[in-house]
């Protein structure tokens, strides 16, 4: 489209991790964000955490990763007896729930997925992540699912919840989702990996694996749900906007005001188009 960038976006807290290409922020309106989707996770998944049949009885070790603001974590340690101990690893702490938050039995560390603690080896009875679509290259899926694997003892399960891989709507989302495809693949992360994630497990050796799709209404027509999918989903996709600006705007946009008119009008398409749609898929499978 040729256009000339002519200023500069109003900057957000990023990371800090060495190498990650991970394209979120880490800043207070993120932690908020998380949450709040997290609440709306609960009821779209009529309150489930956990998805496959894995037997907790309290002597189990479990790992969040990518934990963020440990909403699901802290879920899960109040359902779960308090000697089951909880881990937590992010490349980013400042997100991270504060110690009077939690409890003797989380432990929350600062490392990267695609290198866990070599001593963390057959540890896990469940390995959880959600949402690390804006996080990993194709190459770096494939590493993570494989110290999935490594951590986990023989028998325990590991599940992935991610969004996408398509968003269903009018056109201007169709185009959002263009440039959203366009810009992550050059650096090489994988905007549609839910898609890939089960085939990624069966060759990574998990066994047993199944996936199931939850529907995510997006906009007003769908009520408080649709509505907070909508804002949850917007909310993400404008925190890429400093990656995108210092990019250039990619000959999208020439200002931020342009990026943030966009993802307002996307935002409006799914208000005004009934139907309008994506999935939360959950792929999990078990080590044998
Ligand atoms: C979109 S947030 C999701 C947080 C949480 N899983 C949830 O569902 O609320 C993604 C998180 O993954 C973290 N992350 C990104 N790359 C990572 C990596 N290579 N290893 C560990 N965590 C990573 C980010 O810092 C961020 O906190």
């Amino acid at each position: 489209m040729g256009l000339t960038v002519t200023e500069s976006s109003t900057e957000r807290i990023a990371h800090s991790y060495s190498g990650s290409l991970y394209l979120l922020p880490s800043d207070d309106a993120e932690r908020q964000r998380l949450l709040e989707q997290h609440q709306l996770f609960t009821r779209l998944f009529s309150g489930r955490l956990i998805f496959p049949p894995v037997s907790l009885s309290g002597k189990e070790d479990i790992l969040d990763i990518g934990t963020g603001a440990g909403a699901w974590l802290c879920d899960v340690r109040s359902q779960l007896p308090e000697s089951t101990q909880i881990y937590g690893v992010d490349i980013e702490p400042r997100l991270f729930p504060s110690y009077k938050d939690i409890s003797a039995n989380v432990h929350l560390s600062v490392c990267s997925a695609t290198s866990l603690p070599r001593y963390w080896s057959s540890k896990f009875a469940l390995v959880h992540q959600r949402l690390l679509i804006f996080g990993y290259t194709r190459d770096q899926w494939v590493k993570v699912i494989d110290e999935m694997y490594r951590v986990l003892a023989s028998g325990g399960y590991v599940q992935l919840i991610e969004t996408g891989p398509n968003w269903d709507s009018g056109p201007k989302t169709a185009s959002h989702v263009s440039f959203l495809e366009e810009f992550l693949g050059r650096k090489g992360l994988l905007l549609h990996c839910s898609a890939h994630i089960a085939d990624m497990l069966k060759n990574a050796g998990f066994v047993d694996v199944r996936s199931e799709d939850v529907v995510m209404k997006l906009g007003k027509w769908a009520g408080r749900d649709g509505v907070e999918a909508r804002d949850a989903t917007i909310g993400a996709w404008r925190g890429t906007k400093d990656a995108v600006m210092k990019a250039g705007g990619m000959g999208y946009f020439a200002t931020g005001e342009d990026f943030d008119k966009a993802l307002d009008d996307v935002a409006e398409e799914w208000d005004s188009i009934e139907g309008s749609y994506t999935l939360m898929k959950v792929v999990y499978g078990r080590k044998p």
